[in-house]
């Protein structure tokens, strides 16, 4: 373990933004970990996972922790159910081709995703109808402020669209593992989501395995967001909002095409992609950034873009869905 010093955080957020650490530390096991969160002379800390969520704005003058916790376990098993544990540090993709693998069944629809096993928690992350919580099991956390092991059931996460406990209290836990139960067999496939359905059909599959799904997920994905690799973007930049039934109705009047997906009983899910683009911003330029051409919720760098910039965009973006349609957009990375 060594703290380097000034040094690009470029390859390690997937916006691919260019800004510079201070001080920086990557920590493979749990004893380096508390050893840089004890040290005196740092007491600020960033701590960085995948760096698939986030938006960095300006240089950083905290001293960055890079979570690199490796390792998957299964802890027990039997005919039906396993359960599997994987460290913080493991690439979540890589993670759910590890399962795809031993046919272990629930992560298919969420291949694919970038950041890395420790993170999903945060924004309880989900796809085509599944979300993290619903194989989660429980997570091992470290106290930033005084370095003590808790750990957290799914039933004291506050799991939520896009949001978990560790999201409300930022910056407090670092997980460091997590566990979660997949199926062996009679696996609960969901393929409700209209283009898993339709991919599915294109292929000519009509009982899929869940390497099926998987697939048919990588290539939906791979259609419709850009590789981080080659253009540098975050996912969803905005969550989708939620309004009131009453909301939606006033919206029909004049945009009788919205879509909505139902929430509750009164409240309704519109796609920001959908506001976004209806406000003219899909596949627009600005220079070396812009909103991705075919989905509209992901804001993109095209090389050399600075967070400031895209920062700017976003705001331009959720002042116009207000003004248009009169309804606000909440950015779902965030900006460091
Ligand atoms: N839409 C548009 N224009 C666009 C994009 C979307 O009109 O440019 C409308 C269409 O009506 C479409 C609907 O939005 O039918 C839904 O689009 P999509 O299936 O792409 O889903 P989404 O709501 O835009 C969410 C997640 C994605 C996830 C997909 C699939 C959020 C913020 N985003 O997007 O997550 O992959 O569903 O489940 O909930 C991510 O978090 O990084 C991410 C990509």
């Amino acid at each position: 373990m060594r703290i380097q010093h000034n040094i690009s955080l470029k390859p390690y957020n997937t916006f691919g933004i260019d800004v510079t650490a201070k001080h920086f530390v990557s920590v493979s096991n749990i004893s380096e970990l508390k050893e840089v969160l004890s040290l005196p002379e740092f007491p600020a800390k960033l701590i960085l996972g995948g760096g698939s969520n986030m938006l960095l704005t300006k240089d950083q003058d905290k001293l960055v922790i890079h979570i690199n916790l490796k390792g998957i376990d299964i802890i027990s098993e039997d005919d039906n159910f396993v359960i599997v544990k994987a460290n913080a540090g493991e690439n979540w993709h890589e993670f759910v081709l590890w399962c795809m693998k031993n046919n272990f069944g629930g992560l298919e629809n969420l291949s694919l995703i970038p950041g890395n096993v420790g993170t999903s928690p945060i924004q309880n992350i989900g796809a085509y109808g599944v979300e993290l919580k619903d194989t989660f099991v429980s997570c091992e956390t470290i106290s930033v402020s005084n370095l003590s092991t808790q750990t957290f059931l799914k039933s004291e996460c506050d799991f939520g669209y896009r949001d978990s406990i560790f999201k409300q209290k930022k910056d407090q836990h670092i997980i460091t593992n997590v566990t979660f139960k997949f199926t062996k067999h009679n696996h609960k496939l969901n393929i409700n989501y209209g283009t898993i359905s339709s991919e599915l059909e294109l292929v000519g599959i009509k009982n899929p395995s869940i390497q099926d799904i998987s697939k048919a997920v990588i290539s939906i994905r791979e259609s419709k967001l850009p590789n981080p690799k080659v253009i540098g973007n975050s996912g969803s930049f905005f969550k989708n909002p939620v309004i009131t039934s009453k909301e939606f109705e006033k919206l029909l009047v004049n945009f009788p095409d919205a879509p909505s997906f139902s929430v509750s009983t009164n409240e309704v899910k519109v796609p920001a992609g959908w506001l976004i683009e209806k406000a003219g911003f899909k596949g627009k330029h600005f220079g070396n950034y812009g909103v991705h051409k075919y989905q509209a919720l992901v804001l993109v760098n095209y090389g050399g873009a600075k967070g400031s910039d895209i920062l700017n965009l976003s705001k331009l973006i959720q002042k116009t869905v207000l003004r248009l349609f009169n309804i606000s957009i909440e950015a779902e990375v965030n900006i460091l």
